[in-house]
């Protein structure tokens, strides 16, 4: 190399190719900031279009020999494709090239294992680049120098190139022991944690949006009074303490990425299982983020990969200090129940108004009315009495009867969605509905 360049990872040339004949292709915008994520320096950014993938190559010979050109110009030391190679494709273009190749697959798992946080999540990386590299462990590496470290080499990667393919099936098989015994003992936390009813509230949402920080900051805020470590001693859960609430475990998972290939989310299946069962979600989003729409619907789609989809959500639009705004916000629905709350991790902003919502949307923020209700509304009393909310009942002297009521406000919202007569009737006693704020 001719320069140092002290700062930058390693130097890549990036390849996204348009299909004609295969449906829509990733954008190729966030396929440079994946590659940014896992510390790759892209130099050069070569797209082009054909009808199919080649058997041999993946990518035409003039193509190739255009990579090969670029590779030399830039003096590159890795070509990422944003695309699933088959191990002889990948074989074959390295043969080509003389320099190393990674493939979507290996580059996300690449992410994963830089940001793996747990010790199970750290296994489940462990054991999907084990699996992603016995398909390439074939014929060995031989054609290509090894590099230390490297995008695609971190994690398990060195010592694992090395060993031989038996190592390798004796590694993957322990690592499953070892997921099996510590996924026993997370659905165990989790039996007993549902025994307690104490609730869960998983944080997720696409890579950077933020979640841990946001994390932390619940964690360690005094918003939220009582926080110790959990005691399974994982870093990614929190017991934190909502007033009103009680006890909630704050939940952490791995930030989800658009497109994840379908092996890839079998393989983190367990870790976003904490998302799967939790019984609020709070959808973390870079308000900041041009593309923040799309961002919000690759992590829906992975929410239905998962089943989650259904799971009540609270979005939370976080990064708002970058946006200019220094106050958070909560926006409700039209039953008035907050739907989106606009905070800062960072300078803390909204974070009280988090709070609320959550005291909210968990169902347990009560309030008391007391209400007056005319004979012709026994309907209404009925209702009220199915719901089981009624603490106690009168009947006055005018002929009317008085009820105390004590409801929760998510109850309370959805019977003023379908029941003007209640809504009317909790008006009346001083508690008008929310106004919604829809932005
Ligand atoms: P993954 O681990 O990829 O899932 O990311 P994450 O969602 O956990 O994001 P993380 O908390 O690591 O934050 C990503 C980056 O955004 C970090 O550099 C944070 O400092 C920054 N960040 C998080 N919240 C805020 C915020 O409210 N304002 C600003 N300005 N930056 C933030």
């Amino acid at each position: 190399m001719f320069f140092d360049r002290p700062d930058s990872g390693e130097l890549a040339v990036l390849v996204h190719l348009e299909f004609s004949q295969l449906e829509s292709s990733e954008d190729p915008r966030e396929f440079e900031e994946l590659v940014l994520a896992a510390g790759g320096d892209p130099v050069a950014f070569i797209t082009g279009k054909r009808a199919m993938p080649t058997a041999k190559y993946f990518v035409g010979t003039g193509k190739l020999e255009e990579i090969r050109e670029t590779v030399e110009q830039e003096g590159a030391q890795l070509v990422i494709f944003d695309h699933n190679l088959s191990p002889s494709q990948e074989r074959n273009i390295e043969a080509y090239l003389g320099c190393r190749v990674l493939d979507r697959t290996g580059l996300i798992l690449d992410i994963f294992a830089q940001r793996a946080r747990t010790h199970e999540g750290k296994l489940q990386v462990e054991l999907a680049q084990l699996r992603h590299m016995s398909t390439r462990l074939i014929r060995g590496w031989t054609h290509l120098e090894r590099q230390k470290g490297g995008i695609g080499l971190r994690g398990p990667g060195e010592t694992q190139l090395e060993s031989d393919r038996r190592m390798l099936r004796e590694r993957i098989q322990y690592i499953e022991r070892r997921l099996d015994k510590v996924r026993k003992t997370r659905a165990e936390g989790r039996r007993s944690r549902s025994r307690a009813s104490v609730p869960t509230v998983s944080l997720v949402g696409y890579t950077n949006a933020g979640k841990s920080t946001l994390f932390n900051r619940l964690a360690d805020s005094d918003v939220f009074a009582a926080n110790q470590l959990f005691a399974t001693l994982d870093p990614t859960m929190r017991r934190i303490e909502v007033e009103d609430v009680g006890p909630v475990v704050l939940a952490d998972t791995v930030g989800f990425i658009s497109h994840l290939p379908h092996r890839l989310v079998e393989a983190f299946r367990a870790t976003l299982e904490e998302a799967a069962t939790a019984d609020l979600l709070l959808h973390v989003v870079d308000a900041s983020e041009m593309g923040r729409d799309e961002q919000i619907a690759h992590v829906d789609e992975v929410l239905e990969e998962i089943k989650a989809n259904e799971l009540p959500t609270l979005m939370v639009f976080n990064k708002i200090d970058l946006l200019g705004h220094e106050e958070g916000r909560i926006d409700r629905d039209e039953h008035g129940v907050p739907w989106r709350v606009w905070v800062s991790a960072v300078t803390g902003a909204g974070i009280g108004q988090l709070a609320a919502a959550l005291r909210e949307r968990l169902g347990t923020g009560v309030i008391s009315a007391r209400l007056e209700l005319e004979p012709s509304q026994g309907r209404l009393r009925a209702e009220l009495h199915n719901r089981g909310v009624v603490s106690n009942e009168e009947y006055l002297d005018n002929g009317n009867v008085s009820l105390e009521v004590k409801i929760s406000t998510v109850n309370l919202a959805q019977m003023r969605a379908h029941d003007a007569e209640a809504d009317d009737a909790f008006t009346a006693a001083g508690h008008p509905k929310p106004k919604p704020t829809l932005y």
